[in-house]
């Protein structure tokens, strides 16, 4: 489904910035599920024509006149290039948020207006995102971790997975979305974490790394989704030189296991709702309901990696949520955005 926000532009910042602003907004729509609207004002529309507009966003343009009857079918948001003072009492009474791109927020807008003073399209989007989401987390703390661990070997050499951690930020990501603070604690990974208020992030490198991370944070959490790819093993001695090779011998290198981050929170008292993930490629259901009960989470979401689609660096996944009462929800191949979304609302329903 996607939904309608509507952008009020007129000509009092140069006509190139509200292009581009626009440009990217409808670039991404599919992405963001949104359909992009505009309302020109005369001047502008003797500058682009109409059909000049509608090639940009896919819709006709709604004239000042049409205003009224659009707002009664509810639009996400009402974007405003600039407050216009003739408009305030029908965007006051539409029940419809504004989102101002400028400094200042007049009073008595709907609830969810706001003032955005950089407007870039990437933070007019993540502000559309907040708005279409249920504040279901406000005022709880979440506590992410993502993507790989590396265990150091020599000052050059390491151990470490494939984990991209793409689901880990897609997690931290929707429970920011959703009114959370979040808290991400990461390995090294190339995913790019959104620059958000609400989320703080944590980069630590090895294992033992994000397990003091985590002792040192999970108190502030309510919730706790351990998405990390940790190692399970490390070299149980770190060589401070680099190794040299000798000519004709092999290595051994010796490993030992690293601490379960997930076992023990689930081993703590009064430990947070506790979501774990298991990547498996043989007997995907028995052995997530072995880690559901091993490890004492309240979920458990299960993948096979050996699935097209389901892997470690793609954008999507399919899980199976496993919960202690015996609930089974196998999800669709979703994005690992859609698979965030249907995860915390799993987790909202029993927190
Ligand atoms: O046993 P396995 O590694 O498959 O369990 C996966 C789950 O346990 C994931 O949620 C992962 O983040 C967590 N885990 C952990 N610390 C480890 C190993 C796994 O938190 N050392």
């Amino acid at each position: 489904m996607t939904t309608p926000v509507l952008f009020l532009l007129n000509h009092t910042r140069p006509l190139q910035k509200t292009l581009g602003v626009l440009g990217d907004l409808c670039r991404d729509r599919d992405l963001w599920s949104i359909q992009v609207w505009v309302c020109p004002d005369e001047e502008l529309l003797r500058l682009v024509t109409p059909a000049g507009w509608e090639a940009l966003t896919g819709h006709s343009v709604v004239s000042e006149r049409e205003l009224p009857k659009y707002l009664e079918q509810k639009p996400l948001a009402v974007l405003c290039q600039s407050w216009r003072k003739e408009l305030a009492s029908l965007l006051a009474h539409s029940g419809v948020p504004v989102l101002i791109l400028g400094d200042e927020l007049p009073p008595g807008l709907p609830p969810g207006s706001a003032a955005l003073p950089e407007f870039d399209a990437m933070e007019i989007l993540q502000r559309l995102e907040q708005l279409a989401s249920p504040q279901d987390f406000a005022g709880k703390t979440v506590l992410v971790t993502a993507g790989p661990t590396a265990e150091d070997i020599d000052p050059v050499r390491f151990i470490t997975n494939r984990s991209s951690g793409k689901m880990g930020v897609a997690i931290a990501w929707a429970a920011a979305m959703r009114g959370a603070r979040v808290l991400l604690i990461h390995g090294p990974m190339t995913t790019e974490v959104p620059d958000l208020p609400n989320l703080e992030r944590f980069p630590v490198r090895s294992a033992q790394q994000m397990h003091d991370a985590v002792r040192q944070h999970w108190q502030e959490a309510q919730v706790a989704v351990l998405c990390a790819a940790v190692a399970d093993f490390r070299p149980d001695y770190y060589v401070p030189q680099k190794i040299k090779k000798i000519e004709g011998e092999g290595m051994v290198l010796h490993l030992e296991r690293t601490p379960d981050i997930l076992a023990e929170l689930g081993a703590m008292p009064n430990h947070p709702f506790l979501v774990g993930f298991a990547a498996e490629t043989d007997d995907v259901e028995i052995n997530a309901l072995n880690k559901l009960r091993r490890k004492h989470c309240d979920l458990l979401c299960a993948n096979d990696i050996r699935k097209p689609g389901s892997g470690f660096a793609g954008d999507t996944n399919q899980i199976t949520i496993y919960a202690p009462d015996g609930t089974v929800l196998a999800l669709p191949m979703l994005s690992k955005q859609a698979a965030a979304y249907r995860i915390l609302e799993e987790i909202a329903k029993r927190i």
